[in-house]
């Protein structure tokens, strides 16, 4: 599997793919103009000459992008996977033989080898760790305290990762400044929205070619991701439940036009189930019981644990692979259940992940943060930070004008009355 005609340390499926690799990341690169320009100025400027930067992230051709900028900007990057079946294993190989990045990344890795990737990326010992769900991050402050002084931040790509942040934070062992990427509004207003709708739907329609208009989705969670899931459902003409247990998103939901009820009520409409919630055991064994025959079950969110697939395990007398990424569970009541993609993230599983339209502001934002750690190193409080609200200005400007879009521009007496609370009526 380790190939040796390269020179840096690498564990990929198989550097031969490299060439095919290489085709994709350049077609990625279409899309991705933002993170190009930053990649023009990182390799004049030399942000990070001296520095070591850890990824985990879904190895994709729109990562590809992010470490080839980070590489440009004088880093010393190592990647690794940040969920074992999200790897693109061609992309993998070219960025080990085109760019000399080190990758250790192999789709279908077990958990075992997840794990020992997630030691190799922390005995780079980073000074800024890239996270997408906060694993090596959580791996640094559990067993490398030795490497704490090494590290002047983490950047955080996703909801989950914030969450377990936060938790750091409470429990008071974040140490060092970790940039909230999630939450700069170019992040999860495209890619949490935009990308996870179209390319949730897009795993599941390769998954499975089901048709969707007139199905019955339950979409659960109805943060970011589950309304893009929702949206986009809806525009291949499904009928769209959503499910929630906060009141607010609840009542958006249902101003949106959507049904919502619990999820022990929509188990008997639904065709097809998306969990988008970040939590646990969303669906469990109360509710395959209750399914219909032959109902579709898959996730969307970061981790493999929002579908109780353990309980369905032993509810089954028979589990079958049926297509790719696609097992039928046979239920000693007779029914079926079909899981999608082992209950992990169906959208890098059986389809490419978000568009790299949408990653081309997630990794800006990355790239950027990096940069801003860099530059204000010993200066900011161990803490989750916000990107600073230029940052995200200047990644929407720079989108639309790539996007060839004229905004408008306030007038001088537009400013005046904006920044003044003299006149009223
Ligand atoms: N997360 C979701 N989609 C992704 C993609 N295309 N590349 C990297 N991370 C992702």
């Amino acid at each position: 599997m380790t190939a040796t005609t390269t020179p840096v340390k690498h564990e990929v499926k198989d550097i031969s793919l490299a060439p095919l690799g290489k085709q994709r990341i350049d077609w990625a690169g279409r899309e991705m103009p933002v993170l190009h320009l930053i990649r023009d100025r990182f390799a004049k400027e030399k942000p990070f000459a001296g520095i070591r930067i850890t990824a985990c992230c879904h190895v994709t051709t729109e990562t590809a992008h992010l470490a080839i900028t980070l590489k440009a900007g004088g880093a010393d990057a190592v990647l690794i996977a940040s969920n074992p079946l999200s790897t693109q294993d061609d992309v993998a190989a070219s960025l080990v033989a085109d760019h000399g990045i080190p990758v250790f990344a192999i789709k279908g890795e077990d958990n075992e080898t997840y794990h020992r990737h997630v030691e190799i990326a922390l005995d780079h010992k980073p000074n800024i760790i890239i996270d997408d769900g906060s694993d090596v991050t959580a791996g640094l402050v559990q067993h490398r305290k030795d490497q704490l002084s090494d590290i002047i931040g983490t950047t955080e790509e996703t909801t989950t990762g914030i969450v377990r942040l936060a938790a750091m934070f409470k429990d008071g062992v974040l140490s060092f400044p970790a940039m909230n990427v999630n939450d700069a509004e170019t992040k999860h207003f495209f890619d949490n929205r935009y990308g996870t709708g179209q390319s949730t739907l897009d795993g599941i329609i390769r998954a499975t070619n089901v048709l969707l208009a007139g199905k019955t989705v339950v979409v659960a969670g109805y943060g970011w991701c589950g309304k893009g899931t929702a949206l986009r459902a809806r525009g291949l003409g499904a009928n769209v439940i959503v499910t929630e247990i906060n009141p607010v998103r609840a009542l958006e939901a249902t101003m949106d036009g959507f049904r919502v009820m619990p999820m022990e009520e929509a188990v008997r409409y639904g065709d097809l189930y998306v969990t988008v919630t970040g939590n646990k055991h969303v669906i469990r064994r109360e509710h395959f019981e209750n399914m219909k025959d032959g109902a579709i079950v898959c996730n969307s969110g970061h981790f493999d644990i929002e579908i109780d697939l353990k309980g369905l395990g032993e509810m089954a007398s028979e589990k079958r692979t049926v297509r790719p990424f696609t097992e039928q569970y046979k239920l000693q009541s007779g029914k079926s259940v079909i899981v999608l993609g082992e209950g992990r993230l169906i959208n890098l599983a059986a389809a490419e992940g978000h568009p790299s339209a949408v990653m081309d502001m997630s990794f800006a934002n990355q790239a950027l943060a990096c940069e801003y750690l860099v530059k204000n190193k010993g200066k900011l409080e161990p803490a989750v930070h916000s990107i600073p609200e230029d940052i995200d200005q200047e990644i929407a400007s720079l989108k639309l004008k790539a996007m060839g879009i004229h905004m408008d521009a306030l007038t001088p007496e537009q400013v005046k009355y904006i920044n003044s609370w003299t006149s009223g009526t």
